[in-house]
């Protein structure tokens, strides 16, 4: 099944100059970029899109980090986009990731893993809509 979801390059990808060496991975898996822009989150809107964690141990923490900078949002489609990005990026725990994985191959940290994607159909369509308005959303 097509699906769409969220991919966010985070402050730390951005600040160390990955963006293209991720969106390369992105297109080289055959996954469509149908919207992208970059954005600085304030800490509060950063609280919103990370509101599933709230309550959780490292939310503060990931929520300061993600407004620390600019990060750039991509909607990604394709068949089974869903899985396909997150078997893309591996474990949250760069440690824990599969080998030629973005985590694995970039991350520094659990929390500097350099990209977010979502990880189910509701939550992608949630996070979708948290950043993009119908008119940023190319048809491909
Ligand atoms: P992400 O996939 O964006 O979802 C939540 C983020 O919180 C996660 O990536 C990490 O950047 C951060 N994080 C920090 N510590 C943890 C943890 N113990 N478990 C899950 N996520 C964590």
């Amino acid at each position: 099944m097509i699906e769409r979801t969220l991919s966010i390059i985070k402050p730390d990808g951005v600040s160390r100059n990955l963006i293209g060496a991720v969106v390369t991975r992105l297109e080289q898996e055959g996954l469509k970029i149908v919207a992208m822009k970059m954005i600085r989150m304030s800490k509060e809107e950063a609280k919103g899109f990370y509101k599933v964690h709230e309550g959780k141990p490292f939310y503060e923490s990931v929520t300061d980090f993600m407004s620390s900078g600019p990060c750039v949002v991509m909607i990604l489609e394709g068949d089974d986009g869903i899985q396909r990005y997150r078997k893309l990026m591996g474990a949250t725990n760069y440690k824990e990731a599969e080998e030629g994985t973005i985590r694995r191959n970039f991350a520094t940290d659990i929390e500097k893993n350099v990209v977010h994607g979502s990880d189910s159909v509701e939550n992608a369509d949630y996070e979708i809509n948290y950043f993009f308005n119908a008119l940023e959303i190319a048809g491909r």
